[in-house]
């Protein structure tokens, strides 16, 4: 595989002034700042994954015919640079998200970039950014992407795609003093069906699921809680993070794969939870279930959970017949024991028996 000789030689551009930068990572917020370089690579039909590399961050030039701006054939990763107590930067599972990436790849009809060269893509930017990590609890947030850039209206798989990798510091997601989201049940729109690309990251799920969340906003909500496409009754994801509750039973349970992501903080709590006296458990999961259960106190602690904002307690829910709360209404033990155990893990403060540190 051409692929696999990938390796993102670096091209170094004047750095951004230490002051300057400095300023920068004081409060950074999410998605808006980014580091001096980005990754590249491009592919055609004809030679394969070519000009590979690290560059300075720069606008990139599409034709207006680019099938991405008309066909959304596009796909993109999520996943974080943590700043070690040594001075040091890890990432936490890239293996991860190489595989979901290449996965995503397949279902949009995206060439395969292999997981090694994705890692590796990944690596050299961090490298090369490296003073661009901020301390804790902020990130580095990393942006892998790959886009269809061939100029053709003709609808078919692309023959020309472009990669890359955006860095961009992020800061934490939660201040001190907490108080979890309030989530609308929506009983119309859905993000993914059956047959459908919500279980690949491609940007045309998160375009549809905007309506959603505006929805939500206008029910004084959060984010709002997608059902499935079927039968409008199956939890599925809570905006764009998977879902978790706690049982009174001791059961950490979770939607099982299939429409939905199969996201890296999902599956790390997972393997989490036996730790904290939880029995992991992925099985579908009603509205019917969760209202009872919340009504009942059969369900003690509800959560989401994703990169971007690691762990999300949901203390209240609002659908078109009224709303119902999640125990007192706060953030839950269970919930902030997890979050905390992971964060330890990420930024090198707790052992790492499962090796899903990896240096920089
Ligand atoms: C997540 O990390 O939870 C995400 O889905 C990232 C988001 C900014 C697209």
């Amino acid at each position: 595989d051409p692929g696999l000789s990938l390796r993102f030689p670096a091209t170094p551009t004047t750095p951004t002034p230490d002051e300057a930068r400095a300023s920068l990572l004081v409060d950074p917020g999410f998605g808006r700042v980014f580091s001096d370089h980005m990754t590249v690579a491009s592919w055609t039909a004809e030679r394969g994954w070519h000009d590979d590399g690290v560059r300075g961050l720069e606008p990139m030039t599409l034709h207006p015919a680019a099938a991405v701006l008309h066909y959304a054939q596009e796909i993109f990763e999520g996943l974080k640079a943590y700043r070690q107590p040594d001075g040091s930067v890890a990432l936490f599972r890239p293996d991860r998200n190489a595989a979901r990436f290449e996965h995503s790849a397949r279902r949009l009809s995206l060439p395969v970039l292999p997981a090694s060269a994705f890692v590796t893509a990944v690596t050299e930017l961090v490298r090369l950014d490296a003073a661009w990590v901020p301390d804790p609890p902020a990130t580095l947030y990393l942006r892998p992407f790959m886009v269809a850039t061939e100029a053709f209206l003709g609808v078919r798989a692309a023959d020309e795609a472009r990669f890359g990798v955006l860095a961009s510091p992020a800061g934490p997601y939660f201040s001190g003093r907490e108080v979890g989201v309030t989530l609308w049940i929506d009983p119309e729109l859905s993000r993914a069906a059956p047959g459908g690309t919500g279980d690949a990251k491609c940007g045309g799920n998160y375009a549809a699921g905007l309506a959603a969340q505006g929805v939500a906003r206008e029910h004084a909500c959060d984010q709002v809680l997608f059902l499935d496409a079927v039968e409008h009754r199956w939890l599925e994801e809570s905006g764009t993070m998977n879902v978790l509750l706690v049982t009174a039973a001791g059961e950490l349970v979770t939607p099982p794969l299939g429409t939905i992501l199969d996201g890296v903080t999902r599956r790390s709590v997972l393997e989490l939870a036996a730790g904290h006296g939880l029995r992991p458990v992925e099985r579908p999961v009603s509205v019917d279930e969760l209202r009872e259960g919340a009504r009942s106190g059969a369900i003690t602690e509800v959560f989401a959970a994703g990169t971007a904002a690691v762990i999300s307690p949901i203390v209240r829910f609002r659908e078109p017949g009224g709303e119902f709360t999640v125990g007192d209404g706060t953030p839950g033990p269970r919930t902030l024991a997890l979050r905390s155990e992971l964060v330890d893990v990420q930024f090198g403060r707790a052992a790492d028996p499962r090796g899903w540190r990896v240096p920089v």
